[in-house]
C-alpha cells in the first residue's frame, strides 16, 4: 500500500494542505522544531524530529540522511514529499527512493533555484514568478519536472506577501501532482 513521508522545516501549509486532500500521509519528518509538527500532531499523524543542529562545513550530510532512511524504512514510506524542507540529502536518499521523492519550489526554475527564491526573483525585479512541482534528485532544484504555475510580481509587493500568494497555489497543486504520482485515483 502506498504511504507517504512528508518531510517539513517551517510553517506546515503544504502538509497541511496534502492532509486536507486525504492523502495517505504515514510520517512527518522535520529537520527542526517547527509549526509543521503541531500540524501533524493535531491530525494525529505520527512525526518525528530528526534535528539538525550542525550548520557548518562539517555536517556528516549522509549520517543524517541515513537517520532519516531508518525512519522512512520503518515506517515503510513508499513516496516521500519534501514541502518546505530545508536540508539537502546526501545521494542515498535518492538511490532509495528514486523517481517517488518530490519537491515544490517557489520559483519558476531553473530561475531562482535555493533557499531565497522568492527574495531573489524580488530583488531581480522579474514580473513573473511561481512555482515548480518536480522529482527531487541529490542535485538540487533540478528533476525532472512536473508542473509550475506562474504567479505575478506586483509592484512594491514584499518577499512575505509574494510567498505567501505563491505558497497558495503549492498549497492547491502539489497534493494534485502526489496523488498522480503516487496513482491515487
Ligand atoms: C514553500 O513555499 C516551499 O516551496 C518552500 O518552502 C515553503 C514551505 O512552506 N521550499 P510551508 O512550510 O509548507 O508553509
Amino acid at each position: 500500500m502506498n504511504k507517504l513521508a512528508v518531510m517539513i522545516s517551517g510553517h506546515g501549509s503544504n502538509l497541511e494542505a496534502i492532509l486536507k486532500a486525504g492523502l495517505p500521509v504515514g510520517i512527518v519528518i522535520a529537520d527542526r522544531p517547527c509549526r509543521g509538527l503541531e500540524v501533524a500532531r493535531a491530525a494525529g499523524v505520527p512525526c518525528e524530529c530528526i534535528e539538525r543542529t550542525n550548520f557548518t562545513s562539517s555536517f556528516d550530510r549522509d549520517g543524517y540522511t541515513r537517520r532519516v532512511l531508518d525512519v522512512l524504512v520503518l515506517e515503510k514510506a513508499t513516496h516521500v514529499a519534501m514541502a518546505g524542507y530545508m536540508t539537502l540529502f546526501s545521494g542515498a536518499m535518492f538511490d532509495c527512493y528514486k523517481d517517488n521523492i518530490f519537491n515544490t519550489h517557489p520559483s519558476i526554475l531553473p530561475s531562482f533555484p535555493g533557499a531565497h527564491a522568492v527574495r531573489d526573483a524580488i530583488a531581480y525585479g522579474v514580473k513573473i514568478t511561481g512555482c515548480t512541482i518536480h522529482v527531487a534528485t541529490a542535485a538540487r532544484d533540478k528533476g525532472r519536472i512536473l508542473l509550475q504555475a506562474a504567479v505575478n510580481v506586483y509592484e512594491g509587493e514584499t518577499e512575505e506577501i509574494l510567498h505567501a500568494r505563491i505558497k497558495g497555489i503549492e498549497c492547491l497543486l502539489y497534493p494534485r501532482v502526489l496523488r498522480q504520482q503516487m496513482n491515487i485515483p
